[in-house]
């Protein structure tokens, strides 16, 4: 794997508010690359990016040519009618820039429920091989931006949607389910770390055992009347869910995080023998 996108998951995104966990971001890792093994190509494309923390990794995953294109409601936030998330443009263009040159980034701030396949075609210049569903977190919202997603992928694209099975956000699954009423040309295809994908029919199984090989274990299931994978990650280890705490992230250049940090790293390297190139 490239480096940059390794630091990123393993280090940048802990910097970066928002709703990514590390199992997620290797299943899309690993959904990318597969796509760039069957040459399939085209820009990527967010709806409700916040800070950043998930597009900044798709961005990394896509190249030249290929746009980039980030949808959120940034400085219009009494339009965010059910407050899910908050993005702020600042923000993001900071985060971005943290990471990577910006030069493909296509920024549309406006309400997604104004866009359509062919404005989302347009601003990505041509079909998305790629597509994140984050935005409003209401059923009309869910099923309106995967309507605009579907209309505007390639054939090997791929959409995935946040928190369909989030309890706090109830009307994500019920967004899916009305948007699934249509019959469209649709099928989900795995389900893992708060996270749902969806691909045309014709890549399904393709994209299912790309999914299954980034997980620990794989249970056969159904969703929508589909076979789906559910994708189960080993629980991540005590350092993980350390470095991913807004505590531990405000006190890690502080006078009590520096001697903490270099403890960690002297006991690691005395107990190995080795320095990898690992912090927290
Ligand atoms: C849950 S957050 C997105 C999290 C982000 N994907 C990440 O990686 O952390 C939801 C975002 O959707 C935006 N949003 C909410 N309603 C929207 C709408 N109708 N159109 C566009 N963006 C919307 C919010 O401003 C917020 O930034």
């Amino acid at each position: 794997m490239d480096s940059r996108i390794e630091n990123y998951i393993r280090r940048g995104k802990f910097y970066v508010d928002g709703w990514l966990r590390s199992e997620a971001a290797r299943i899309v890792v690993a959904l990318n690359e597969r796509q760039r093994s069957l040459g399939v190509t085209g820009g990527i494309a967010e709806i409700g990016v916040h800070h950043g923390k998930l597009f900044i990794l798709l961005y990394l995953l896509s190249r030249e040519p290929e746009k980039a294109v980030a949808i959120d409601l940034f400085e219009d936030q009494h339009l965010n009618i059910d407050q899910s998330g908050s993005g702020d443009l600042a923000k993001f263009r900071r985060n971005l820039e943290r990471h990577a040159d910006g030069t493909r980034l296509v920024l549309h701030q406006g309400n997604s429920m104004d866009l359509t396949g062919a404005i989302l075609t347009r601003l990505a210049e041509g079909p998305l091989r790629f597509v994140s569903v984050d935005g409003g977190h209401t059923a009309e919202i869910t099923a309106h931006d995967l309507a605009t997603s579907e209309a505007a992928i390639a054939e090997g694209g791929v959409i995935v949607v946040d928190d369909v099975f989030n309890e706090q956000w109830p009307g994500v699954g019920d967004g899916v389910r009305r948007y699934f009423e249509r019959r469209p040309n649709l099928v989900p295809f795995a389900i893992g770390a708060n996270k749902t994908y969806f691909c045309r029919p014709s890549h399904r199984d393709i994209y299912h055992d790309a999914a299954a090989a980034a997980a620990s274990t794989v249970t056969a299931t159904e969703f929508l009347g589909q076979p789906v994978a559910f994708l189960q990650f080993l629980r991540p280890g005590l350092k993980d869910r350390v470095a991913e705490s807004s505590a531990w992230r405000r006190l890690r250049t502080t006078a009590i995080g520096l001697p903490l940090r270099w403890a960690w790293h002297t006991a690691r390297t005395l107990r190995r023998g080795v320095t990898r190139n690992e912090d927290f």
